[in-house]
């Protein structure tokens, strides 16, 4: 043992001694470039206390010469300018700064000088800024030895350079997304590089039409230039360049018709993403020569027509997004029993007929299945059962027919979680059969829409992962369950618009995901498999981010709010409005400090507002209009923010809002707070408001109709 280690000592020592030390001029421009960094976060301390050759500095490697040829210092966390001294390095081959935070110009010209040797440049993930100049023609000699240029996620600007490329000939890679770039598609490097294989402009502004000139990139695999204002069809040229194995425009202003003879010569294309655009006409039949295709997304075009049965060729799909289409016609035209590799098929807004075919039922891998908003009816099959790797499925806005099948159906799908089928079953009754059971994994149950008659079953209690339940807009009559504390995980519940009755029970109150800051954490994002919608920007993957919500309104609730309403603690949206509810507002409700929605309106509640409300720093929406209340509105705190709406149709209530003087000895009661506080919960409050209150309430009318 002591012998081989010291063998291995003199063995490193003996490497360690041959190899050639950095020159001095070298170090010194490395000395140059930390110098320039604000922040390099002990790089210098540990470089000076390294050996006196540069070569053995951390992130430094030479050649066996001694030359400085590779710089990798990704994530380093350091900050400043990138000298232009490391064009110095003239042996230079590889520079990785990516994932930093520099800043101020990419000093490219100096990087790329006609002496530079350098192949590959990555400085993505920067605060890089600027424009990128054509680079002068003098310093031509020297690039075409770059291959890899990735600049993607910093601040440049301006125009993107074209001429500069027509020299680069062994140029094969260039990333640029992610940056502020305007102006025209770049285009021109595969005119002399033969090996251009991948070109990223996504998340930028270029405009103008996809150039034909990448018709003439024979090596190039992936082409990704996804959000950004290209318009125009995909030019027959781009065909041409049929190396293609990941061709990605989406959300740009692209239309015409896919052209079914161009595509098909694009065989190697395995993804193939043109959402987000204008494109219409069908899907042409030759989709069938793609047999390699693994990810077809034409979500949101103008398409139409029926889908092609070629799609059944296409036997590695993966995954099908046709959302928001006009697609029509029955889906049984198409055999999908042969896409066994098929995850996800996103069929929502078209306009589907017929049935949901049987040969679906054979896709052993799906994940997600999304038929919402079609013209779908029949039966759910009880072949679904099959789907034994199913865990979301949304079929919500269509006619399916017999929830008590459905339900039977589906209560064995074991891995089912998310579960949205409202808006089908027109006027049924609500399933009260002990037998439904199962549903192991159902974590998100939407049954809202659909005119249900009876009461909230009892097998509903069994769901003991549910954390959302909906069943607003149905007929559901008789009283709120005590077992609903059971559910240990529930913590949104939309029960409104329906008839129910009684007394708004303690049993609420104990609901354990309300009474605790706790959140559903085991709740996974694998359940959202696919995007649901808030609002028309935000889509949500989890359903953390949905608000911990009781809506109990419209129905018909008597007696009074329970005082115990204040251990709801967490609660962010409640809405009791429209019901018969009677008594006074509990001040208890003031414990709810996470709240944000408070509507109590259209009910029969008398006495004062409580001034204890004006703790509920989060409210950004308050409305007890239509009531019997009386006395003073309290003044100042978030009531502020709140306009006449918020109080109307309650004659005795008096304040400076709702234009009722109130009596000085009133008044007195409740000018707690004083003006220095009134300015600085007004000025908190009108932030949140502007950014918060406005989404959420607006949300919710958006929610109730993706949900179905
Ligand atoms: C520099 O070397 C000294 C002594 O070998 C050591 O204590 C110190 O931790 C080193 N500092 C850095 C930043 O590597
Ligand atoms: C730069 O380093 C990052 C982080 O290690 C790595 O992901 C990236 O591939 C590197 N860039 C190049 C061009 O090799
Ligand atoms: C930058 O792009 C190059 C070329 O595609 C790639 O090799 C490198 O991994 C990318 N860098 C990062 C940090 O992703
Ligand atoms: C380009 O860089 C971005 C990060 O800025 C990365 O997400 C993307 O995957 C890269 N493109 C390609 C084609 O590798
Ligand atoms: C764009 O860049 C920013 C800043 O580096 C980064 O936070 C963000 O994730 C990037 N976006 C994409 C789509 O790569
Ligand atoms: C493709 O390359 C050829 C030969 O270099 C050139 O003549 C032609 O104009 C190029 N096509 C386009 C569309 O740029
Ligand atoms: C595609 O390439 C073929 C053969 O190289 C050529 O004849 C044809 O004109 C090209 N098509 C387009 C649209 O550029
Ligand atoms: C699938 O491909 C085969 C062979 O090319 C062809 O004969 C068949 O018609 C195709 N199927 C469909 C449904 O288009
Ligand atoms: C649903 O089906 C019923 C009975 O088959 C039919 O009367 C009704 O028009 C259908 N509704 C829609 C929206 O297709
Ligand atoms: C509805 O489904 C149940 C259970 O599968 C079945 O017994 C019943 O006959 C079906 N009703 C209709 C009208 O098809
Ligand atoms: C509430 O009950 C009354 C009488 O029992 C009934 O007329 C009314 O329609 C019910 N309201 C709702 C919303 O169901
Ligand atoms: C609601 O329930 C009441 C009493 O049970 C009944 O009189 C009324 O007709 C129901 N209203 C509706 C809309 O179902």
């Amino acid at each position: 043992m002591p012998f081989s280690g010291f063998a291995l000592a003199v063995l490193l020592l003996s490497i360690a001694s041959h190899a050639k030390p950095c020159s001095d001029q070298e170090k010194s421009s490395l000395l140059r470039f930390i110098a320039e960094l604000s922040w390099d976060a002990g790089l210098a301390m540990s470089w000076r206390n390294g050996t006196t050759s540069c070569c053995s500095w951390e992130g430094i490697a030479c050649d066996r010469d001694g030359v400085v040829s590779e710089i990798s210092l990704p994530g380093r966390g350091l900050h400043g300018l990138i000298s232009p001294a490391l064009g110095d390095l003239t042996g230079l081959r590889r520079l990785n700064l990516s994932h930093n935070s520099l800043s101020g110009e990419l000093p490219w010209e100096q990087l790329l000088s006609s002496s530079s040797r350098l192949a590959a440049i990555d400085v993505s993930f920067n605060h890089l800024e600027g424009e990128l100049l054509e680079l002068p023609t003098s310093t031509t000699h020297g690039r075409p030895l770059l291959q890899v240029l990735n600049i993607s996620s910093n601040l440049f600007t301006g125009e993107f350079p074209s001429a500069t490329w027509k020299d680069m000939n062994n140029l094969i890679a260039l990333n640029v997304s992610n940056n502020s770039f305007h102006g025209w598609m770049p285009s021109s490097f595969c005119i002399t590089s033969p090996s251009f294989a991948m070109l990223d402009i996504s998340y930028n502004r270029f405009g103008g039409r996809i150039p034909a000139g990448l018709g003439n990139c024979s090596a190039l695999k992936v082409l990704k230039a996804g959000r950004n204002q290209l318009t125009g069809m995909l030019p027959d040229e781009l065909f041409n360049a049929t190396s293609l194995e990941y061709l990605s425009v989406p959300n740009n202003g692209l239309y015409g018709i896919l052209d079914g003879t161009g595509i098909a010569n694009l065989r190697s294309l395995s993804h193939l993403d043109l959402g987000g655009n204008r494109l219409n006409g069908k899907i042409p039949d030759s989709i069938g020569e793609l047999r390699r295709l693994e990810v077809l997304h034409l979500d949101h075009n103008n398409m139409s027509g029926e889908l092609p049965p070629a799609f059944s060729n296409c036997t590695n799909l993966i995954t099908i997004d046709l959302r928001n289409n006009y697609f029509s016609g029955e889906l049984t035209k198409v055999d999908f029993s042969t896409l066994i590799n098929l995850k996800t098929l996103d069929l929502l807004f078209n306009s589907f007929t017929g049935a949901i075919p049987e040969s679906i039922y054979s896709c052993s891998s799906l994940n997600a299945l999304r038929v919402a908003d079609n013209k779908l009816h029949g039966q759910l099959s009880p072949r679904i059962v099959n789907l034994k790797s199913l865990i979301f499925l949304s079929a919500s806005f269509n006619n399916f027919t017999n929830i008590t099948n459905a339900l039977h159906v589906l209560k064995d799908c074991k891995e089912l979680a998310v579960l949205i089928i409202g808006s089908n079953f027109k006027g049924e009754a609500m399933p009260e059969d002990e037998t439904i059971d199962g549903f192991q994994n159902l974590q998100f149950l939407s049954l809202s829409r659909c005119s249900l008659s009876g009461k909230i079953p009892l097998w509903l209690s069994n769901l003991k992962n549910l954390e959302m339940l909906l069943l607003h807009n149905n007929q559901l009559a008789g009283q709120i369950p005590a077992w609903i504390k059971s559910l240990k995980l529930l913590f949104h519940l939309d029960i409104s618009e329906n008839n129910l009755t009684g007394e708004i029970p303690a049993d609420l109150t104990e609901m354990p995901m309300l009474t605790t800051e706790n959140t559903a954490t085991d709740l996974d994002e694998r359940v959202f498999l696919l995007l649901v919608y808030r609002g028309t920007s935000f889509e949500y993957r989890v359903t953390t981010a949905f608000p911990k919500m009781l809506n109990l309104g419209r129905n018909n609730f008597t007696g009074v709010i329970p005082k115990e309403i204040g251990r709801l603690k967490s609660l962010a949206i409640l809405n009791f409005s429209s019901n018969r509810l009677s008594g006074e507002i509990p001040s208890q409700l003031h414990s709810l400090t996470n709240l944000q929605v408070l509507d109590l309106s259209n009910n029969h509640l008398t006495g004062a507002i409580p001034v204890e409300l004006n703790n509920l720093n989060f409210l950004a929406e308050f409305n007890v209009s239509n009531n019997g209340l009386e006395g003073p509105i309290p003044a100042g705190g978030q009531f502020s923010t709140f306009t006449s709406s918020s109080f109307g149709g309650n004659p005795k209530l008096c304040g400076a809002i709702v234009d009722r003087p109130c009596a000085s000895a009133e008044t007195n009661l409740v000018s707690t707070l004083s003006t220095e506080w009134k300015d600085r919960w007004f000025a908190f409050v009108i932030g949140f408001g502007a950014f918060f209150g406005v989404g959420v309430l607006y949300d919710q009318i958006v929610l109730s109709k993706y949900f179905g």
